[in-house]
């Protein structure tokens, strides 16, 4: 798969990104979400994010796919199990209770290889999180009746049109997870 078709700078990120099921299932999420006002992205963007880069000139990828090629990842399941709010940015997210050592691993492996490529670390902690809604009023966080069961075995590097309003998103190249 050919991941960088152009050579004009573009906004990249690595996120987890859900298969149909857990990707309808997150839709269910979104659905019942208590009222928020806020505003929805498109269901078939909804992702987790690893690490974000920002702009990316055309020159970088090849260390960041040999970043990716290189760090060490391997399958792990993720139970999506609680609802939460986030006064900055306005966010409505979900994310797990338990973040698994192999998901905290990932990132800790994957943050320095693109520190070598020149990205500038978030220097928040990682909170792993999928957001739900923007722009949003705060609600009171909860545990989902039924936790999502998320079998891990890939990660992807996805490019972002934001093109006014909500951003669509491109998954550009895949890697997936030793077992
Ligand atoms: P968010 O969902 O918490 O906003 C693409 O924008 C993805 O990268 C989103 O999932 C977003 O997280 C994440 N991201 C992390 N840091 C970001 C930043 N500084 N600007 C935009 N998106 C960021």
């Amino acid at each position: 798969m050919s991941t960088m078709p152009t050579r004009k700078p573009q906004r990249l990120f690595f996120a987890l990104w859900p298969d149909e099921r857990v990707r309808r299932e997150l839709g269910c999420v979104v659905r019942e979400l208590p009222r928020h006002g806020g505003r929805l992205p498109h269901q078939e963007d909804i992702h987790l994010t690893l690490a974000f880069l920002g702009m990316v000139e055309p020159e970088k990828i090849g260390c960041i796919e040999q970043a990716a090629d290189t760090v060490r990842a391997v399958p792990f399941e993720l139970v999506i199990d609680r609802v939460g709010y986030w006064k900055h940015p306005r966010i409505l997210w979900c994310g797990p209770s338990a973040v698994p050592p192999a998901l905290t691993r990932l990132v800790g492996d994957m943050v320095p290889l693109l520190e070598i490529c020149g990205f500038k670390p978030d220097e928040r902690p990682y909170s792993p999180h999928i957001t739900l809604a923007r722009k949003a009023r705060k609600i009171d966080p909860y545990v989902l009746d039924t936790p999502i069961k998320w079998p891990v075995g890939e990660f992807a590097l996805v490019g972002s049109d934001p093109g006014g309003g909500v951003p669509h998103y491109r998954v550009l190249k895949k890697w997936s997870m030793d077992s």
